[in-house]
This record gives structure tokens, C-alpha cells and sequence, in this order.
């Protein structure tokens, strides 16, 4: 199969099919997402929680993120590799370019990912005139937890959805190729989506992006945010049709395609 590059995740968003993003972590679970048709493969600092059992994405190193795409790069024929850079990794110009250049030379990440809005601009700047591809991760930040408090929907009155709507457009200007969404109203997906240029990726956005991402162990039931019973709305469960790992991501990505996922139910 061809690579996908960012070129195809474009075209893909112009032709209306949906995007396919899912977690990864390790070389195993590389192969079946691959040969499932993930499309895009997130190295997440949601393995904070899943793989390393913390309540949050905080204590997530560079290395750690070095660790599990070495892990995972090797092992995708096709899918296009984005790893997450950590809580404070990007705090600086410095400490972003040092980052972004472990994540993409010992990784293998093909773009990077980062939390924030347009405070986050002359970071994305900074790396895109040097040739790194960088994801913009708008509404809810989990890196933000100890500030925030509460895990909640972001952008629900209109000055804070024309406030991130501002941010997205500041960001795709500076050089953000994707965009994503995480817990923002389904009506403020769709009016962010319409109006990108790059493709936008929706965790609890809603429908009307170009493409969902989910965590791994949340699909397959077996995260511990799943397990204590704070399973998240835009959580789906895949294995309920049998016991196969493979035909579970099978699903997800079908789903996603056919636009089945997210339904109502997922959505805020
Ligand atoms: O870390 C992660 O898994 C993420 C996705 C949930 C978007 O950032
Ligand atoms: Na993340």
C-alpha cells in the first residue's frame, strides 16, 4: 500500500471521505491498525493513562514518546504516524524544535501534535518554516488538567466558539497542517470544519469533521477510564461483535467511513 502523506489526507478531506484515526503504542497493535486501514496512527500521551496507569497526561516524557514510536513506526505500511509532544515539551522555541526533532529522526513520526490555541502560534510557526508538520489540538486540552479542574466540553456559549474558531485560523495561518478537536459541540465542529483549510480531526466533535480519532483501549473496552466506569460520550465499544481484535479496529474504521460513528449518543 501506498504511504498516506499529508497531501492525501487533504485530498481525502476535499472528497468528503472520512479520516480513520486511532492510538497506538506498541509494534503489535501497529500491524493490525495498519492492515485494519487506520489511516492516521496517533503515538497519544493518553499512554499515561492506559499504558503507564496515571490519572493523567502530565508525567509523559519525550522519551516515553520516543520509546513507544520507535515501537510503533516500523510496523506501518500505510498509515501516516503523528506523535503527541508531552506536557511542557514545547513550553519554549527551543524545547519544541529539540522535541520535534526526537519524535520525527528517533521515532519516526511524520508530524507532530501539540495543545493549544493561538498563544500556540509562534510554536507552530517556529517548527513549520523548519519543516515539521504539527497538529493543533483545539477544545478540551488534557494537558491542562491541573489547571482546569474538570474534564469538560469546551466552546458551548458563542464567544468562546468564535474564540476558538479565531484560534484555529490563527494556527492553520501560522502553519498547522491538521486540526483537532477534542469535546466541543457538534454545530462548532462543523462551522470549524467548514472553515479550515487542513483537515480536521474530531474526538466528542461531533459528525461534520473530516475524521474521528478514538484511544485505543477505549474501543477495545479495556481502557481504565472504561473500566472504573467513566467511560467518556464519544466512547464506542468495537467489541461487541466477537472476540477478534482486528475485526473490532476493522469496524471503527468502517464506521468512521461510512459515517456511522460518531452517532448522536457520542456527540455534544
Ligand atoms: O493522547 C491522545 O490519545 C490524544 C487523542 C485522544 C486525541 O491526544
Ligand atoms: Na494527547
Amino acid at each position: 500500500p501506498k504511504p498516506v502523506q499529508i497531501a492525501e489526507l487533504r485530498r481525502m478531506r476535499e472528497a468528503g471521505e472520512k479520516i480513520a484515526c486511532l492510538t497506538c503504542y506498541d509494534a503489535s497493535f501497529a500491524l493490525v491498525e495498519d492492515r485494519a486501514g487506520v489511516d492516521v496512527v496517533l503515538i497519544g500521551d493518553s499512554m499515561g493513562m492506559v499504558i503507564h496507569g496515571g490519572n493523567t497526561t502530565t508525567p509523559v516524557s519525550v522519551a516515553d514518546i520516543v520509546y513507544h514510536s520507535k515501537c510503533v513506526a516500523p510496523f506501518l505500511k500505510r498509515a501516516f504516524l503523528i506523535a503527541d509532544l508531552p506536557f511542557l515539551s514545547y513550553a519554549t522555541l527551543e524545547r519544541a524544535l529539540d522535541a520535534s526533532q526526537r519524535a520525527m529522526q528517533e521515532g519516526g513520526a511524520k508530524m507532530v501534535k501539540l495543545e493549544g490555541g493561538r498563544e500556540q502560534t509562534s510554536i507552530v510557526e517556529y517548527l513549520a518554516v523548519r519543516g515539521v508538520p504539527v497538529c493543533a489540538h483545539l477544545g478540551l486540552r488534557p494537558q491542562f488538567v491541573h489547571k482546569m479542574g474538570a474534564m469538560k466540553v469546551q466552546g458551548r456559549d458563542e464567544a468562546a466558539a468564535e474564540e476558538m474558531l479565531q484560534d484555529a485560523r490563527m494556527l492553520v495561518d501560522a502553519g498547522a497542517d491538521m486540526l483537532l478537536l477534542e469535546c466541543v459541540p457538534s454545530e462548532l465542529g462543523k462551522r470549524i470544519t467548514q472553515e479550515s483549510r487542513v483537515p480536521v480531526i474530531g474526538i466528542g466533535a461531533g459528525h461534520d469533521v473530516d475524521g474521528q480519532i478514538l484511544v485505543l483501549h477505549d474501543i477495545l473496552n479495556i481502557s481504565p477510564m472504561v473500566t472504573i466506569g467513566r467511560k467518556p460520550r464519544f466512547v464506542k465499544n468495537y467489541m461487541t461483535g466477537g472476540a477478534d481484535i482486528e475485526a473490532a479496529i476493522r469496524a471503527y474504521v468502517q464506521e468512521v467511513k461510512s459515517g456511522a460513528y460518531p452517532a448522536p449518543e457520542h456527540c455534544f
